[in-house]
């Protein structure tokens, strides 16, 4: 698969990137405001209360500020964080040594959460819930479990999988939080805070071009903003205007809904070579040559999400939507 600019997971070479950009603090976090409101009265609560707060579970799709928020919650409460992930922790002596090197009230960030070894996981269950450890000394009939006491801490969990973690774990947050895809006013303002970090002049509607395009996503959206940037300083004085924004995404083959060139090819075989479907999903893999499971885990959310596809017991469907996008005559049933 090629790197498609409009790809919600971060690359490596954006990666320190998106540090720099990320929101410090609730306030300068952008949407998502019912999870923002509950956090803020939780993290005010336990402040009152001089408590830790309680363990926090983010889940959404990727690129949505996830880890961003788990970082804001321990500046908001004070207190240090130390991030780690669920594929990072290979023994239960790893997690064990984690969490004992914690200070009271620090938030333990664990990312993919859902990918935790289940020996791990039963490690973290009375963590969580009594903040002690149960270790096991000694090996045969002279074995005996000895009982540690852990400082309180929150546990942040976040995962873009709610569904494959398991019930037990889930069930030990107290918060769970979903991450909603992004408005279009919310990325304009996400793209316009960007751009005044970067000190690039943006006017609203170049903002606004962009945050369309972005797929509900900050991540992409940042992404975007820096490819036009790039076009501003070679082709102009750097700052960015609607006519050359629109330029640079028509360079970018992004179209002004976000799809690119593999939702095309997808939405056009199904039109093309299935009269707009039903077809099952194999069929169409095979048609375009590429994974059943890419398009489904990959291709398909998106156009599911702004319903230019349905999933229907025969298949894939494509929406009379998409015949509008691509100036195709929708066809007579
Ligand atoms: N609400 C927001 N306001 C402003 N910027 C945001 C917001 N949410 C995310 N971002 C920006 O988007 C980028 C991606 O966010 P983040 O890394 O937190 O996503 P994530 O949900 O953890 O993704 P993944 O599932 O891939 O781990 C960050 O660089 C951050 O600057
Ligand atoms: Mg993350």
């Amino acid at each position: 698969m090629d790197e498609r600019i409009i790809s919600s997971e971060v690359n490596e070479s954006e990666m320190s990137i998106e540090q720099s950009l990320r929101p410090q603090n609730l306030k300068q976090y952008i949407g998502q405001n019912q999870v923002k409101e509950n956090l803020e009265i939780f993290i005010k609560a336990a402040k009152l209360r001089k408590e830790t707060l309680d363990h926090v579970l983010l889940y959404g799709p990727p690129g949505l500020g996830k880890t961003t928020l788990a970082i804001i919650i321990a500046n908001e409460m004070g207190v240090n964080v130390r991030t780690t992930s669920g594929p990072a922790i290979e023994r239960p002596g790893d997690l064990a040594a984690i969490l004992t090197a914690l200070e009271p009230g620090d938030v333990l960030f664990i990312d993919e959460i859902h990918r935790l070894h289940r020996t791990i996981e039963e490690v973290l269950y009375p963590a969580m819930e009594d903040f002690c450890l149960d270790i096991v000394i000694g090996k045969g009939p002279s074995a005996r479990s000895v009982r540690l006491d852990l400082p309180p801490f929150t546990l942040v969990g976040a995962t873009t999988r709610a569904g494959s973690l398991s019930a037990p774990l889930r069930d030990r947050f107290g918060v769970l939080s979903r991450l909603e895809y992004y408005k279009e006013e919310q990325l304009t303002s996400i793209v316009m805070r960007t751009a005044d970090l970067f000190e690039t002049t943006i006017d609203d509607l170049s903002a606004a071009e962009i945050a369309r395009r972005a797929r509900g996503t900050p991540r992409i959206a940042n992404r975007l903003l820096r490819r036009v940037r790039d076009f501003a300083q070679v082709k102009g004085d750097g700052s960015i205007h609607l006519s050359l924004a629109r330029e640079a995404l028509e360079l970018l083959q992004v179209d002004r809904l976000g799809l690119d060139h593999i939702d095309h090819k997808l939405l056009k075989g199904i039109i093309e070579k299935f009269r707009g479907g039903p077809v099952g999903l194999d069929t169409i893999a095979a048609s375009i040559g590429e994974e059943a499971e890419t398009i489904e885990d990959v291709y398909e959310p998106y156009l599911l999400q702004i319903g230019f596809l349905q999933r229907t017991p025969r298949g894939r469907v494509v929406t009379p939507e998409v015949y509008h996008h691509f100036g195709i005559e929708v066809p007579a049933k």
